[in-house]
């Protein structure tokens, strides 16, 4: 299930978080230094020190904004979100084919994490910039994701995904991983249309009964699929 969750950031939020990445300087490294064996191969773009004081500035105002967003909270199921990482690519700078590594150590306490879910919100302007595409592959084909900044778009951790060559100006982006409360993606989906129904429903004089009993059935679900 690919999702595109429109507005995660407000122009507030998303300006801070541009005006500490514009003048981060030296946090700025080669992107290889997170990439795995396969990843390391094809990957040529920059991203911020995990460990710098500007990556924490920007992590706290991203997982602010998702934990109060209930699109994503809903979409995902998140048990934990790993920090945060920002990357940004200048001309020719591309991120080839490839899936992203399946645990993380966490960089705060060291615990080992299983990236059910991608995410990467989008911190330019499409207009700004020509190329840098993310391309992702699933049963359905292959989707080319280019989004407005602020918006964000997850899709499940298994895919095939490349993000193609920037050719005119740079494109920055906030990226993370997401173990969920559902690993599998085909539950969580139907979790999440669930909710989507349960909601709709909720704002219309739908029959009491049916709704509740709806909403057991969706905690019902939960509670046989989710793993804590
Ligand atoms: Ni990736």
């Amino acid at each position: 299930m690919l999702i595109a969750i429109p507005q995660v950031l407000d122009a507030q939020q998303l300006n801070a978080v541009r005006q500490l990445l514009d003048h981060a300087g030296p946090a700025w490294v080669d992107g290889r230094v997170t990439a795995g064996y396969q990843g390391a191969a094809v990957k040529f773009n920059q991203q911020i020190d995990e460990r710098s004081a500007v990556a924490q500035q920007c992590q706290q105002i991203i997982l602010e904004a998702l934990e109060r967003h209930p699109h994503f909270i809903s979409a995902a199921l998140p048990n934990t979100v790993y920090p945060p990482m920002f990357n940004r690519y200048g001309e020719g700078m591309t991120f080839g084919a490839h899936v992203d590594g399946s645990v993380r150590i966490h960089p705060h306490d060291g615990r080992k994490l299983r990236t059910d879910i991608s995410a990467t919100l989008f911190l330019s302007d499409p207009a700004s910039y020509d190329g840098g595409e993310l391309q992702i592959e699933d049963s359905y084909g292959m989707h080319a994701v280019k989004l407005a900044a602020g918006d964000m778009v997850i899709y499940p951790a298994t895919s095939l995904h490349q993000v193609t060559p920037v050719t005119r100006g740079v494109r920055a982006a906030c990226f993370f991983w997401v173990q969920s409360l559902v690993r599998d993606d085909t539950q969580r989906s139907i979790l999440f249309d669930m909710d989507n129904a349960i909601q709709k429903l909720n704002q219309t004089n739908a029959d009491e009964q049916a709704r509740r009993t709806l909403i057991g059935c969706y905690h019902n679900l939960m509670r046989q699929w989710s793993e804590i």
